[in-house]
């Protein structure tokens, strides 16, 4: 079996929503300290708390620069509640898995959409509870991987 889905490597090849939103709403970066990978992410979020537009720029492998090009496609056009939602899993099963020692890079993805909401919510005064945050200050992201 190939290490790489073809999602995988369709995503790596050819990234959705990559660039940067000049008036962006929530801005997300996030970095991986072991592999010293990172990413950023840009939400357009309207009146009604809809993503309507998203773009990501990856300083990384391939694996996050797939999951993170995946990760945009599953929460444009999403409430920003929904896109807080998304996890790691659920963006390494929309690819059809990544290979174990690379899921850390889907942590990613799902760390950098959470970043970007959380500058929206800051930037606006919205009230969230800080426990949907809570592992956002944390360097050690590979423990979140769990299986
Ligand atoms: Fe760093 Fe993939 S190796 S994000």
């Amino acid at each position: 079996m190939a290490l790489y889905s073809e999602k995988v490597m369709d995503h790596f090849r050819n990234p959705r929503n990559v660039g940067q939103i000049e008036d962006a709403d929530g801005i997300g970066e996030v970095g991986n300290a072991k592999c010293g990978d990172i990413m950023r992410m840009y939400l357009k979020i309207d009146e009604n708390q809809v993503i309507t537009d998203v773009k990501f720029n990856t300083f990384g492998c391939g694996s996050a620069i797939a999951t993170s090009s995946m990760a945009t496609e599953l929460i444009k056009g999403k409430t920003v509640k929904e896109a807080l939602e998304l996890s790691n899993k659920a963006v390494v099963e929309a690819l059809d898995g990544l290979p174990v020692h690379k899921l850390h890079c889907s942590v990613l993805a799902e760390q950098a959409v959470r970043a970007a909401v959380k500058d929206y919510y800051d930037r606006n005064g919205i009230a969230y509870d800080p426990e949907d945050f809570r592992d956002m200050d944390e360097e050690e992201l590979h423990e979140h991987v769990g299986h």
